[in-house]
């Protein structure tokens, strides 16, 4: 009975064991899951925390970069905010640095050492918060910043770096042909000359008549030629003409003012903002996309970036101290006056009363870039205007331009009615309509 019962408990035991033991296996089996997935978030967070270096993110985070951080980051310079390059090396970590790119303010107001330092350092100017950035995106925009970094300085070509010019074949090649003419006529001239003498000497050692003789040595005096009445009909032609088309020109010139190169109250230079430093156009001109206007930007708006930068390389601090008091701001102090004068740009682009002409139709809607009508103006340091700004003009283009369809399913479906044709000119959808230009 003893050995039956021991038999039993070590049956038992045996049962008990084997049982623990697929309920260990049991156990394990989620515990195992679940520590590899730990480890593999741990990894992936780990992973998505170091900066990549694909092509495509730097590509992608060169949009970003310079859509949002130009206007106030360069990579190897100091503009508004430090210079980028280097930053993953000097910030405290990679995750410091999307924290901060989300919300400064945030990071600087938790008391943080290197956030309060920089704060300090860029005399309290707040960077803008970009609270919809995605790790993956801010982890790009670094990806371009230290690409960019470590590309070496190209050395800039014979003229600066500067687009090479147009060839000046046409001119050119005019004035040499002129060259080459009045070449030609001079040594018609001496030939001639050399033939009449020759002559002259010829008929000499002939016996002439007193006549003959006076004909041969009559010499044809200035005077003699400016009173010919040949030469008086020349010269009255002439005049007439150049005056007619002059008259006829100035008719058709009444109210263009293409060229108008007005001087500003402060010497504002597009090449510098627009052209050096890549300032969207948008940045100033605020209602370029947005509506009929495309406004000239407040003071308010250069004080973005003079509250820091006070001197500018070829003015000094003449220039950049107007648009202090216009804004009645003391550099000295950093504090603003309160006593203001708006700075008063002279308008340069002006379209009669009787037209109407709106800016987000044609950027916005049409996707016509501002050079098309306002010309090369990052080149300019004293803007002008480069188109006619008549009423041709404007017809001419809607007569020219295809409407930009794209992705609309409006003029897809007014392009189903008028199927026999690929494209739609401006004209096609009204744009030659008086009313619409006119009130
Ligand atoms: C309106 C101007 C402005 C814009 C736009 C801006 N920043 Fe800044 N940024 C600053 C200023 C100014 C600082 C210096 C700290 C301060 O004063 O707040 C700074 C600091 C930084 C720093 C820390 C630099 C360092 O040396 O440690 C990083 C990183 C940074 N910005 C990234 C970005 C990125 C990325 C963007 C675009 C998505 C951007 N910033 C857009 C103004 C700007
Ligand atoms: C930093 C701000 C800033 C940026 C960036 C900028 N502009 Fe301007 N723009 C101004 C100011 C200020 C004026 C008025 C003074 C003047 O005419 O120079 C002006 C004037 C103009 C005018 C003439 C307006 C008139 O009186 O008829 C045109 C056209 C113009 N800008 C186009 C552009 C274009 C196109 C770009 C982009 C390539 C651009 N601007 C970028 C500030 C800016
Ligand atoms: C996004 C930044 C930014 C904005 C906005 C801006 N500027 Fe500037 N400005 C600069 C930079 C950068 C320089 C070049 C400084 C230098 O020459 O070192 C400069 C230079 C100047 C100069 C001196 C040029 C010279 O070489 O002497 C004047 C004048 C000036 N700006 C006027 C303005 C006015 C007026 C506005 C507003 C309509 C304005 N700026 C808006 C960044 C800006
Ligand atoms: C289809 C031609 C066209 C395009 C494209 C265009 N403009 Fe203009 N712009 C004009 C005309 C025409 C005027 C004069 C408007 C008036 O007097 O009402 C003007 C006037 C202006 C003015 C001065 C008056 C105002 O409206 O505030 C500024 C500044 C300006 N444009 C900037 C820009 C910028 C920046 C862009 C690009 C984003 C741009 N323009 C694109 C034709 C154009
Ligand atoms: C560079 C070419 C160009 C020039 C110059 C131009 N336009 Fe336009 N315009 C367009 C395009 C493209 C559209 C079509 C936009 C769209 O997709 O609706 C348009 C549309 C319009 C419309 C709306 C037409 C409609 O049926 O909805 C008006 C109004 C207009 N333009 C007025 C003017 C005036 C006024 C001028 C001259 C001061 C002018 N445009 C000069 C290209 C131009
Ligand atoms: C695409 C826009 C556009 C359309 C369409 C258009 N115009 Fe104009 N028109 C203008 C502009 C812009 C001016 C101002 C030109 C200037 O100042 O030189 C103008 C000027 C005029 C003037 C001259 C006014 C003056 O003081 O010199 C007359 C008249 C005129 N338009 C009549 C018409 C008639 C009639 C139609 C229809 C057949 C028409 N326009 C269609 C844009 C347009």
């Amino acid at each position: 009975m003893r050995h039956l019962a021991c038999r039993f408990v070590r049956f038992r035991k045996k049962a008990d064991i084997s049982k623990r033991a697929t309920m260990k296996k049991r156990l394990s089996r989620p515990v195992t899951i679940l520590t590899f997935a730990l480890i593999l978030l741990f990894n992936l967070s780990s992973f998505a925390q170091t900066i990549p270096t694909e092509p495509e993110a730097i590509s992608a985070g060169e949009a970003l970069f310079n859509g949002n951080c130009k206007s106030c980051h360069r990579v190897k310079q100091k503009l508004v905010g430090p210079a980028l390059a280097g930053v993953e090396d000097r910030a405290p970590s990679v995750k410091w640095i999307i924290d901060w790119v989300r919300n400064p303010a945030k990071v600087i107001a938790s008391g943080d050492d290197y956030a309060v330092k920089i704060y300090e350092e860029y005399n309290k100017s707040q960077m803008t918060a970009f609270t919809s950035y995605t790790d993956e995106q801010i982890l790009s925009i670094l990806a371009y910043v230290k690409a960019d970094a470590a590309k070496v300085d190209q050395p800039k070509g014979d003229n600066g770096g500067e687009k090479p010019e147009t060839p000046g074949v046409p001119t050119g090649y005019l004035n040499a042909i002129l060259i080459g003419l009045v070449v030609i006529l001079v040594l018609l001239l001496i030939i001639l000359g050399l033939i009449i003498n020759a002559l002259k000497k010829y008929l000499d050692q002939r016996d002439l008549s007193e006549e003959d003789k006076e004909v041969v040595h009559s010499k044809y005096t200035i005077n003699s030629f400016v009173k010919s009445s040949g030469f008086i009909f020349i010269v009255i032609f002439l005049v007439a003409s150049v005056t007619f088309k002059n008259v006829i020109d100035g008719l058709y010139t009444i109210g263009i003012q293409q060229n108008y190169q007005p001087r500003q109250p402060i010497a504002f230079s597009h090449k510098i903002h627009a052209g050096e430093y890549e300032i969207e156009c948008r940045y100033c001109h605020t209602g370029a996309l947005k509506g009929k206007q495309a406004n000239i930007p407040s003071a308010n708006i250069c004080m973005n970036c003079h509250s820091q930068i006070r001197e500018g390389t070829n003015t000094g601090t003449t220039e950049i101290s107007k648009i202090y008091a216009a804004i009645g701001y003391d550099p000295a102090t950093g504090s603003y006056t309160g006593k203001q004068k708006p700075i008063e740009w002279v308008r340069i682009h002006n379209l009669p009363d009787l037209a109407y002409f709106n800016h987000a139709q044609h950027n916005n809607v049409g996707g016509i870039q501002c050079q098309t009508c306002h010309g090369p103006i990052e080149e300019m340091d004293v803007v002008k205007q480069y188109s006619l700004l008549t009423m041709g003009w404007c017809i001419d283009c809607h007569r020219k331009t295809d409407v930009n369809t794209k992705g609309n399913e409006y003029y897809d479906k007014l392009l189903e009615l008028h199927n026999s044709k690929k494209s739609l000119k401006v004209e096609d959808i009204g744009g030659l309509e008086c009313a619409k230009c006119h009130y």
